[in-house]
């Protein structure tokens, strides 16, 4: 087992691809703290958890809300005697024409995604330093690095959650701290799911033309990336035995970005 000992912190765990990283973490031997706004399903992922054998504590997480980050990783701390793997993975989805886009949702997109990995990171790296190690994991996207229309608020917070990740590395390598990105392409989970008809209805296109052509036009095989392969990296990345590993985004999207 890969994360044997391992204390895992993941945000967004009730669903979608942050459940199936604890999930796998777990399997690697990972005991998890399992975070997210909706407290039931973060309870039913700790819960499958447990069934399975592992070891899961499920905490009712806005990640926006400075004082619940805090005392959500300090439980995980007392509970479990240390935080070796952080996952900032919470995220929400809201597409509109920048004419249209209400100011009040390009706020609440940058504050989940970017606020929510700030909050997290130094709550975090307040338990790890003291250690001298820890590895902080973000979940950026392909829109890290390349844009799209209608998703103004989302690029604009992906691309920060890419730079934060990359001064982390900075200030957290001196402290035995690694940091990295992952950015998937298109993963069918709910996020993706919700998004399919609303850019259906904003490009005047079929919601069949939205997943051939934009959602994966570019794939060098017309296959979305799976819940399977981004966890797999998320693996990897905790298990990663050196600081060699820092600073790097890694991109499973079926050749949709090559960076
Ligand atoms: N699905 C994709 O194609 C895809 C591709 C690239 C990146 N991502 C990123 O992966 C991450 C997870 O997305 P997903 O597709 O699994 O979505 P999802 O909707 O299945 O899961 C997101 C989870 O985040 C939780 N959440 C939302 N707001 C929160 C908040 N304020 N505080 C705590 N938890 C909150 C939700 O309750 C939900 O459980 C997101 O950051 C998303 O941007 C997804």
């Amino acid at each position: 087992m890969r994360l044997e000992g391992n204390v895992a912190l993941v945000t967004g765990a009730g669903s979608g691809i942050g459940r199936a990283i604890a999930e796998a973490y777990a399997r690697e031997g990972a005991r998890l703290a399992i975070c997210d706004l909706d407290e039931a399903a973060a309870r039913t992922t700790a819960s499958a958890i447990e069934e399975a054998g592992g070891e899961a504590v499920a905490i009712a997480m806005d990640v926006t809300d400075e004082a619940a980050v805090n005392a959500g990783v300090d439980e995980t701390a007392n509970r479990f005697g240390r935080i070796d793997t952080m996952v900032s993975n919470a995220g929400i989805q809201i597409v509109h024409p920048i004419e249209d886009f209400p100011y009040d949702e390009f706020r609440k997109v940058v504050d989940i995604h970017l606020g929510g990995a700030f909050l997290l990171t130094r709550a975090c790296v307040r338990h790890m330093y003291p250690r001298r190690s820890g590895s902080l994991i973000y979940m950026g996207s392909v829109h890290s690095h390349e844009p799209s229309p209608l998703k103004s608020a989302y690029v604009a917070a992906k691309h920060g959650m890419l730079g934060l990740c990359r001064v982390m590395a900075r200030e957290g390598g001196r402290h035995g701290v690694r940091s990295n990105i992952i950015c998937p392409g298109f993963v069918k989970t709910p996020l993706v799911e919700r998004q399919i008809p609303e850019q259906a209805r904003d490009l005047g296109i079929s919601q069949e033309e939205v997943v051939e052509k934009v959602m994966l036009g570019r794939t060098v095989d017309g296959e979305f990336t799976t819940l399977e392969d981004v966890a797999d990296i998320a693996v990897f990345l905790a298990s990663f035995r050196s600081s060699a590993l820092t600073g790097q985004s890694i991109i499973p999207s079926h050749g949709w970005y090559m960076g």
